[in-house]
C-alpha cells in the first residue's frame, strides 16, 4: 500500500532550508499589496473619472495640477511601485508554473525583470521631474496657464 504524506508534515531536516524564504514573502506581498491596491486603484479611478466634472475634466492641465500636489505625487508613486511589482511578481509565478525548459524560463524572467526595472525608473522620473512649463520652451508648445511665468 502507498502512503501519501500529509501536505503539512514537516520536511526532513536534510532538505529544510535556512535563511529568508523568498517565496513566502512573495506570497505575503501579493496579498498585502492587493489590499492596498484596492484603495489606490479605486481612489485613482474615482478622483479621475467620477468626482467633479468626471472624465471630461481630464487634460494636460488636470494632470499638471495633480502632479503639483505632494499628496498625489506620493499616491501615484505608491500605485506605480506596488502595482508594477505586484504584476511582475504575479507573471513570475505564471512563468515558473508554465515554462517547459529552463532556457525559456530564464529568458522570460529576464525580460519581465528588465521591463519592470525600466518602467519603474521611467515612471518615477516622470512623477518627480514633470514640469508643465519648462523654462525656455516655445510659447506655442506650452499650455496657456504657463503664460506670464
Ligand atoms: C484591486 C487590486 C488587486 C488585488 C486585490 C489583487 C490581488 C491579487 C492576489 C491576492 C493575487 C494572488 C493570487 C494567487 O496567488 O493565486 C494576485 C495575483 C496576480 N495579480 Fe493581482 N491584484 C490586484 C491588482 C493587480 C494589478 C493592477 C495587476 C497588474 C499590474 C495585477 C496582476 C496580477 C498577476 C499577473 C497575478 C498572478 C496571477 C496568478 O497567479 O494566477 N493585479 N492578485
Amino acid at each position: 500500500m502507498t502512503t501519501i504524506e500529509a501536505p503539512r508534515s514537516p520536511k526532513p531536516a536534510r532538505t529544510r532550508r535556512r535563511g529568508i524564504n523568498g517565496e513566502k514573502w512573495g506570497w505575503i506581498y501579493m496579498r498585502a499589496s492587493g489590499l492596498v491596491l484596492v484603495i489606490l486603484i479605486f481612489g485613482h479611478l474615482f478622483v479621475n473619472l467620477v468626482s467633479g466634472k468626471g472624465v471630461n475634466a481630464i487634460d494636460f492641465a488636470f494632470v499638471a495640477g495633480k502632479l503639483a500636489d505632494p499628496f498625489w505625487v506620493v499616491w501615484d508613486t505608491l500605485l506605480l511601485w506596488l502595482a508594477l511589482i505586484h504584476g511582475s511578481n504575479g507573471i513570475r509565478t505564471l512563468i515558473n508554473d508554465y515554462t517547459r525548459t529552463p532556457l525559456t524560463r530564464r529568458i522570460l524572467l529576464i525580460a519581465v525583470a528588465t521591463a519592470t526595472a525600466v518602467l519603474l525608473i521611467l515612471g518615477t522620473l516622470v512623477i518627480y521631474t514633470f514640469d508643465p512649463c519648462p523654462a525656455g520652451a516655445a510659447a506655442n508648445l506650452v499650455p496657456s496657464f504657463c503664460q506670464g511665468r
